[in-house]
């Protein structure tokens, strides 16, 4: 498995090449046409002012975006802990994206409760690299300087979010520094390493092209031969064109694909070896419909992280079993894995989180309020439960996608 997955990483060099050289065309994804009353993206204005901070030869761009005013009337189950100051959620990318492509419709639903924090990667988006370095974005050098950033932004235990290699530094860091982080969400995630789940090279080889723009990127990040998939796809472009300034760079994207082919060698489980050292609670979720990181990577990830403790068990909504050709169910689910929580989204793939923002924002609400050592069989637990029920209501899915 592990050579194949190396052999399969060599092969992405090729098509990298092969592809790079590929036309663009204008609207492949037909988003000119969007049906009437498709609603534009909230405008940027709550995102707060673009900022710096020099770690080491980066000057790394951040936004701090702060709590919105709660609503009246917003507060649900799931809200049972508001009133109580919540420590701020810091967003992390996956590879090729920048900032501006988490979408103003995500950010400002997550906003809702809590301050998040934005970042561009390392000499990604709106990050500069002050040496002007060329060399690999490896999975130490990531975690590192996000470290750092959160030391410099004097963040205590701040929860980390993090999409597809985002995911993974999110991951590193808790089983390598649990100090310095609260609790994890994972969109999307894998080890990143020799044993990492990933697609095959021929469905991936576009993905690494370091020139792609984002309607080429669309067909990773969306089912875009499904209808839902492919309106997510021009809603998740419409809602980046939000926030202009902030593109991803080539020449960064091919520092970050030299990073991840050189991590996924068979040799390396450096990340893999270490998820058993986390102690923090984490969340994993998933697009069942996922090319990039195929949804059982989610199962073997929860089966590596212990703390069998912090999962509440009284959360058992519906146990989805991941066996080949398993038939995805009609609305989220929220399960107790064996050891850390999982959700997963069916219809929906690498970028679930923007195509169904309410479901994926009510299990984060739940989980960011109630995990913990805290929760059990005692109140905490119930709140849990009865919130748990109204995120895997099929309705709030459905609404979703449509
Ligand atoms: C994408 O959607 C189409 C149409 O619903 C479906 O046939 C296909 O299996 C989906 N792709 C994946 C990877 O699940």
């Amino acid at each position: 498995m592990a050579p194949l997955l190396h052999r399969q990483a060599t092969a992405w060099l090729f098509l990298l090449s092969a592809l790079a050289g590929a036309a663009a065309v204008a609207d492949p994804l037909g988003c000119s046409t969007l049906p009437a009353g498709t609603e534009s993206p909230p405008p940027p204005d709550f995102t707060g002012p673009l900022q710096h901070v020099t770690i080491g030869s980066h000057r790394i761009a951040y936004r701090r975006v702060l709590a919105l005013v709660q609503e009246s009337g917003a507060a649900s189950a799931a809200c049972a802990g508001a009133g109580t100051p919540s420590p701020p959620l810091v967003l992390l990318l996956g590879y090729g994206c920048t900032m501006s492509q988490w979408g103003t419709r995500l950010l400002r639903r997550l906003a809702q409760q809590r301050e998040l924090i934005l970042v561009d990667h390392p000499a990604q988006g709106l990050s500069e690299d002050l040496e002007g370095g060329a060399s690999p974005m490896t999975m130490p050098v990531l975690s590192e300087l996000t470290l750092g950033f959160l030391k410099a932004l004097g963040l205590h235990k701040p929860h980390l979010a993090g999409f597809s290699l985002g995911g993974c530094i999110a991951l590193k860091l808790a089983a390598e520094h649990p100090e310095a982080v609260g609790k994890v969400v994972t969109f999307g995630a894998n080890s990143m390493d020799g044993r990492a789940v990933l697609g095959s090279p021929e469905e991936l080889g576009a993905l690494f092209t370091p020139t792609n723009d984002m309607p080429q990127y669309a067909p990773f990040f969306f089912n875009t031969s499904a209808e839902a998939g492919r309106l997510a796809a021009c809603r998740w472009i419409a809602d980046a064109a939000a926030m202009p300034e902030d593109k991803p760079k080539p020449e960064a994207n091919q520092r970050y694909a030299a990073g991840i082919i050189a991590s996924v060698d068979p040799q390396n489980t450096a990340i893999w070896d270490a998820l058993p050292r986390i102690t923090a609670p984490v969340l994993l979720m998933g697009g069942l419909e996922d090319v990039v990181v195929p949804a059982r990577a989610q199962p073997e990830l929860a089966a590596r992280i212990p703390g069998t403790r912090q999962a509440p068990a009284v959360v058992v909504w519906r146990y989805l079993r991941l066996t080949a050709g398993a038939r995805a169910p009609p609305s989220c689910c929220l399960v107790a894995a064996p050891s850390a929580w999982l959700a997963l989204f069916p219809a929906a793939g690498h970028a679930f989180f923007s195509q169904l923002v309410e479901p994926v924002a009510a299990t984060m609400d739940v989980f960011l309020q109630h995990a913990g050592p805290a929760a059990g069989p005692g109140e905490a637990g119930l709140a849990l439960e009865k919130a748990a029920a109204q995120v895997c209501d099929g309705s709030a899915a459905a609404a979703a996608t449509t």
